[in-house]
């Protein structure tokens, strides 16, 4: 059980409480283990509910949502769990080190902090935190402590999903206040681990989701076209226009 994680959707939808429309509808598809796959879709789409059906944080209304031909329920969602790597768009903070940031969870004294600065590189957060915070890795952060930009924390909260080397790596907007040039190397970096990790992506620029092995267009909840994004630019006008 979840050691191939592929990941199944198998005519699920999902209904929120007393909403009328479906937030997902009769969605059907695969992602294969390794494989990189793109969320695009405009303002309430549907992008953030299917990465909570992802992460267990939701169950689906209808259908199945499985990995490794399993369902996931109230009995493996823990093992689940534990393979995933997640960005959300805030990164939270805690009042500490940045070592222990991006080691979130981990035991000041069992920190490996060769994989903290490992992790940091890749995700381009490295060369700030040595060159431009007075004590380096030891710098407070968070309430008490210095102050990171948005699209700091972004990168300290991509480090933090690194750090356990998860099998799937889940990033909902993950780099939407890094710079193109940022942004760019970021995703380089990660992708160069993708040939082991699976890596789903939400964004609203498409400059994010490029490279990806798969993109998914969802609508209204529903999956209204997919492929990579050169078939996407040349048969759907929808999505070139996404793309201005
Ligand atoms: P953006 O993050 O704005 O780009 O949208 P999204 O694609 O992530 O959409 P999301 O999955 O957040 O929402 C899909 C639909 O479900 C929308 O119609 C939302 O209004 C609705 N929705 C989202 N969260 C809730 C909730 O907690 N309760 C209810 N009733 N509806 C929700
Ligand atoms: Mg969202």
């Amino acid at each position: 059980l979840l050691v191939n994680h592929s990941i199944s959707f198998q005519n699920l939808s999902f209904f929120y409480e007393n909403a009328e429309k479906p937030a997902l509808k009769n969605l059907n598809f695969d992602i294969k283990k390794g494989s990189s796959i793109g969320l695009v879709g405009s303002t309430g789409a549907g992008k953030t509910t299917l990465v909570d059906l992802i992460l267990g944080l939701l169950e689906p209304s209808e259908g199945e949502f499985k990995v490794d031909h399993a369902i996931i329920d109230e009995k493996n969602t823990r093992q689940w769990q534990k393979s995933l790597g997640y960005v959300p768009q805030d990164i939270y903070l805690v009042d500490a080190s940045i070592s222990e940031n991006i080691a979130l969870g981990i035991p000041v004294e069992k920190i490996d902090q060769s994989q903290v600065e490992k992790c940091a590189e890749l995700a381009q957060v490295h060369d700030f935190i040595l060159e431009e915070l007075a004590h380096g890795y030891q710098t407070q952060v968070g309430e008490r402590g210095v102050r990171l930009s948005g699209g700091q924390r972004q990168r300290i909260g991509i480090a933090r999903a690194l750090y356990h080397d998860p099998e799937v790596l889940v990033f909902d907007e993950a780099t939407s206040a890094l710079d193109n040039v940022t942004e760019k190397a970021v995703i380089e970096a990660v992708n160069i681990l993708s040939h082991k990790k699976t890596i789903i992506m939400i964004a609203h620029r498409l400059s994010t989701v490029k490279n990806c092995d798969q993109i998914i267009y969802l609508e209204q909840g529903e999956i209204i076209d997919s492929g990579n994004y050169q078939e996407l630019i040349e048969r759907n006008p929808k999505f070139r226009n996404m793309a201005i």
